[in-house]
């Protein structure tokens, strides 16, 4: 609390006292003259009716003395006192205190001043009447004591701003009275909370001479540093009006989402009662610095793979140094323009990534593949252990043996690096086959050395010595040439 108003307080509450002495006094004082006055009036001498409006109005001015004395003793007691102690005193104790002080004072006085009334007996009749009341004012008094507690507790206070239960209604507070508090939203409506549903439901405060928080979110491109958009965000919203220079603004990374990295500022409001404005203003100040900065918001984005069938790439595509390749194998340089683009248009492409095994040896197989990009090792199984029979390049081939004699692989060919192959199948072959029957002597020639090669070593699969004539036969066979 600040000091003014713990002055106005103790001013105001001066003033009620010396207010209320000088009034008994002075009732005490003209006690007679008044009664001579309303036995007048009343015309019945001695009456007691006007000894009983005198004592009435005594009671009511010794129950405000009584109350400003309890107030007095209160915050003497645990104002004083237990503050000496370092103890705050919950503010329920404190008002059970004044009840139940104010209570017996009153009654001392009532005792005092009407002693022909029995007190037991106007409790029990009252009880009665009591229950009914209370059954019929339910609602009302639950909200009236709902009203005292949240006077008495004081969770928030005129101008602070609350979220109240699970409909969230959020606005300024404009007053707490018997029945409900006053809101004002920030569309400017008011909502009134009945104070026995507030009293029930959470509430969500936001003090006025607090230094509240807010939390915006941007996001930016995958391709913006880090470490920049957050020096830029910063540096943009500590000069926001209503942002506070107490708290500098905290920018962080809150995921690395979908579109780009997601990030939420945090600042402090000199008036949190303007959030709404000032979010905004936060938004605008992040834009135009990212105007300046070169930075950019993530839009949503996708990474869209457009697939095309293989064979229209070669012939639409880079189909050119496909062909290329391929004229440049030797088995294949025989082959005019055209065979070789046919070929070329037969072909598929594959991409092994580094130690990926291309062919697996005993596999059956009908293709043989050209090294379009990349490195292949051939290697046979010696006595359990990979040997490498051979290294091939770009523009070497492999998987012949199989294709064109029909026996099962001789050897895994693995890939050394990312490799790309171009196969071609047992039917592109055959074609060039019927209209280039010498390939066939020259590709049983190969066949027949790498045969040679692999027999050498110590791979008991391969047969060990096959003549290139022996190899011609079987593929002419195979081919049905
Ligand atoms: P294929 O038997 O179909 O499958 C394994 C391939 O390894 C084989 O065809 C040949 O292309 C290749 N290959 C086998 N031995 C050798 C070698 N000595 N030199 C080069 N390549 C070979």
């Amino acid at each position: 609390m600040s000091r003014p108003r713990v002055t106005n307080k103790l001013i105001l509450f001066l003033v009620a006292l010396a207010a209320s002495v000088l009034a008994i006094y002075l009732f005490w004082s003209f006690e007679p003259s008044i009664k001579t006055l309303l036995e007048h009036r009343m015309g019945t001498t001695p009456s007691p009716s006007a000894v009983t409006i005198i004592n009435a109005v005594k009671l009511l001015l010794i129950g405000i003395l009584a109350y400003l004395f309890v107030r007095a003793l209160n915050l003497l007691f645990f104002g004083l006192a237990f503050r000496l102690k370092r103890i705050d005193a919950p503010t329920l104790i404190r008002n059970i205190f004044t009840i139940v002080v104010f209570t017996i004072l009153f009654l001392i006085a009532f005792t005092f001043l009407f002693p022909e009334v029995n007190l037991g007996a106007l409790f029990t009749t009252s009880a009665i009447f009591g229950v009914i009341l209370g059954l019929a004012l339910q609602d009302t008094l639950g909200n009236f004591f709902a009203g005292i507690s949240l006077q008495a507790d004081r969770p928030f206070q005129v101008g602070d701003v609350i979220v109240v239960g699970a409909e969230r209604h959020t606005g300024v507070v404009e007053g707490i009275s018997w029945r409900a508090i006053k809101v004002r939203t920030f569309q400017n409506h008011v909502v009134l909370i009945a104070n026995s549903n507030a009293a029930r439901a959470p509430i969500e405060v936001c003090p006025r001479d607090n230094l509240n928080a807010r939390l915006v979110f941007f996001n930016t491109l995958y391709t913006d540093s880090p470490a920049k958009a957050i020096h830029v965000v910063r540096e943009a919203v500590r000069e926001a009006e209503n942002v506070s220079s107490r708290v500098p603004p905290i920018v962080r990374i809150r995921n690395l989402g979908d579109n780009g990295i997601d990030y939420e500022v945090k600042y402090w409001l000199e008036d949190y009662a303007k959030y709404n404005d000032t979010d905004a203003l936060v938004r605008q100040r992040i834009w135009y610095a990212f105007r300046r900065a070169g930075l950019n918001f993530a839009f949503p984005t996708r990474t869209l793979y457009v697939e095309r069938p293989s064979r229209t790439e070669l012939r639409d595509g880079d189909g050119g140094a496909v062909v290329e390749r391929l004229s440049a194998v030797d088995i294949f340089a025989p082959l005019s323009v055209e065979e070789t683009g046919m070929l070329a248009q037969a072909a598929t492409r594959h991409v092994f990534a580094p130690g990926e095994m291309v062919i697996r040896a005993g596999d059956p197989g009908s293709s043989m593949f050209v090294v379009h990009n990349g490195k292949v090792r051939v290697q046979v199984n010696d006595n359990g252990r990979p040997r490498t029979v051979a290294t091939l390049n770009e523009g070497d081939f492999f998987g012949e043996m199989a294709l064109f004699t029909g026996e099962p692989r001789t050897a895994n060919v693995v890939a050394l690096e990312e490799t790309e192959v171009l196969e071609i199948g047992h039917a592109a072959m055959k074609r060039v086959f019927d209209t280039n029957p010498d390939l066939v002597e020259s590709l049983s020639f190969i066949i027949a050395e790498r045969r040679q090669g692999l027999a050498s070593q110590a791979d008991a699969s391969v047969p060990a010595t096959d003549s290139s004539a022996g190899v011609l036969s079987a593929i002419k066979r195979f081919f049905g040439l």
